[in-house]
């Protein structure tokens, strides 16, 4: 009987899978249930630094420096916004405070409380593995009118500069929106 209930739960859980992997053009090998918000930034961007050490096993040696521009050395760089939800500030703050990474935190224009797209751009780096902002802010409500489109934008400039230094991966983004 227990058996029957475990194997019921399991196809609901796939079919739920397969459900989100439809709605957002994915292979359902590719999405991952969490417990919420916070374990999801946490997973994302403690993967990001873990590809980019496997990459790059040399890195965060003795230079630190996040624009090398060789792709070779340096600590692994993450691009962030003033932005952020705690359960992405804290860690970034965290991590930095290690000295495992580098962080650039880009700040939002005061006008428009948008993230521009070429300040994203112009803080990437040959070592930035993840670019982390927020799609819509938890507090204020605020909802980025395009941001998505425009910051992707801005990755993409970033990776054809990454490309140009000599660095072959691609930059991971994580737009989180509660
Ligand atoms: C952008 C964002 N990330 C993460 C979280 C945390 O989510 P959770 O409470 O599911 O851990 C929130 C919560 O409001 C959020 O707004």
């Amino acid at each position: 009987m227990l058996a029957l209930i475990q194997h019921r739960l399991w196809q609901v859980v796939d079919e739920a899978r397969a459900n989100v992997a439809r709605m957002l053009g994915a292979d359902a090998g590719e999405i991952v249930f969490t417990s919420g918000g916070t374990e999801s930034n946490n997973m994302v961007i403690n993967t990001a630094i873990a590809h980019f050490q496997q990459l790059h096993p040399s890195a965060g040696g003795s230079d630190g420096d996040a624009g090398d521009g060789g792709g070779g050395g340096g600590k692994p760089h993450v691009v962030t916004s003033n932005l952020e939800h705690d359960s992405v500030a804290l860690v970034l703050e965290h991590l930095q405070g290690l000295g495992a990474i580098d962080v650039t935190v880009v700040r939002a224009a005061p006008g428009t409380c948008a993230v521009e797209a070429a300040d994203v751009a112009a803080a990437v780096t040959a070592n930035t593995c993840l670019v982390t902002l927020m799609l819509a802010n938890n507090e204020t409500g605020w909802v980025g009118d395009g941001a998505s489109c425009s910051v992707g934008d801005g990755c993409s400039f970033g990776n054809a500069v990454r490309l140009a230094s000599g660095c072959s991966e691609r930059l991971a983004t994580m737009t989180c929106r509660p």
